[in-house]
């Protein structure tokens, strides 16, 4: 049977090596990022393997390129999965430039994919859990609900907003941690329209730490020891330790299964237990193996 096509933007960074890795071995694979080089050898690479591979530039900033990347993916075949990983972080990034990719980006991307998928294919949007640090009362709702009708108004005021923040350095952290509560937001609104109208499934993924070349020089690049950074960060956690690449690239797979067909609308906490854990330590921690129960009443069912 005829593989059918995954698209993975964001594919030659850390996580996207291991999503391409994965999505290989039951599709065609069209690698998108913005270096021609990277992609060339990575195409050249997984085609030596045997695999059906495909590479293309795309800034999924750029709404145009992206209206090119979609169709290009639709000329492969029926497209089953976009894996969005495109991202940019504020160690880096100057803060309009995150507004532009993880916010515009996986509008272009989520709506020109629309506009080529067929029904039971999955969108999987890259999230974090910064995305969930703030409630709705904090966020700027007024501002993420003009997303849905006019995207320069959107791009404009929510730049105008984050400029606010003092330099760019707050800026481009309150970007990135805004822009991710957006990406949430903007994935959950998408659900019920491309399931109606086309049967297509939108999730999120929220990772917590994976660790890449890209998280490790962010701390690097803040002056702080990565190893002692992680240790701190992942002691809060259920595994105490972070997440590797291909852990999360199996997420993915799961989700652009279509096998998956009724799940939709929905995101998961990629961060082994952080959240749970309230990221700085629980309050009251408990040992399952010490909670008592009455040796002589182990049921609780009323035998009436
Ligand atoms: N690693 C983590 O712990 C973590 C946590 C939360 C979210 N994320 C998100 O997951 C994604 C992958 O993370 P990673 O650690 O592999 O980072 P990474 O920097 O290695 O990968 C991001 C990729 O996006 C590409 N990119 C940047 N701007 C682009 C644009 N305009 N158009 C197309 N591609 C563009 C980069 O070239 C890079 O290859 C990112 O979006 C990141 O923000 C990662």
């Amino acid at each position: 049977m005829e593989k059918k096509v995954c698209v993975i933007t964001g594919a030659t960074g850390g996580i996207g090596t291991a999503a391409v890795n994965q999505m290989v071995k039951n599709y065609k694979v069209l690698l998108s990022d913005i270096n021609q080089e990277k992609i060339d050898v990575r195409v050249a690479e997984l085609r030596e393997q045997g695999y059906e591979v495909d590479g293309m530039v795309c800034d999924t900033s750029d709404r145009a390129q992206v209206r090119v990347l979609a169709d290009k993916a639709a000329s492969m075949g029926p497209v089953q999965g976009v894996i969005q990983l495109a991202g940019l972080t504020p160690a880096v990034a100057y803060f309009k430039d995150i507004v532009a990719v993880d916010c515009i980006g996986m509008m272009n991307i989520n709506e020109e994919f629309f506009r080529v998928m067929e029904r039971g294919g999955s969108i999987m949007d890259i999230c974090s859990c910064a995305g969930h640090f703030f409630g709705e009362d904090v966020l700027p709702m007024d501002i993420f609900e003009t997303a849905l009708v006019d995207k320069q108004k959107f791009y404009d005021d929510f730049t105008e907003l984050l400029a606010d923040y003092g330099d760019d350095t707050a800026a481009a952290q309150m970007a990135y941690v805004f822009g991710r509560s957006f990406a949430y937001w903007y994935a959950r609104k998408c659900a019920y329209p491309f399931g109606r109208r086309k049967g297509i499934r939108v999730n999120t993924v929220s990772i917590g730490f994976v660790k890449t070349k890209r998280t490790v020089d962010d701390y690097i690049l803040a002056g702080e020891d990565p190893d002692e950074k992680i240790a701190t960060q992942m002691s809060y956690s259920a595994f105490g330790r972070p997440g590797t690449p291909e852990e999360v690239a199996h997420v993915f797979e799961f989700l652009i299964d279509e096998r998956n067909s009724y799940l939709t609308g929905c995101d998961i906490y990629f961060d082994n237990g952080c959240d749970a854990n309230g990221y700085m330590g629980q309050q009251f921690n408990f040992d399952p193996s010490e909670i008592t129960y009455d040796p002589e009443n182990t049921s609780l069912l009323e035998n009436r």
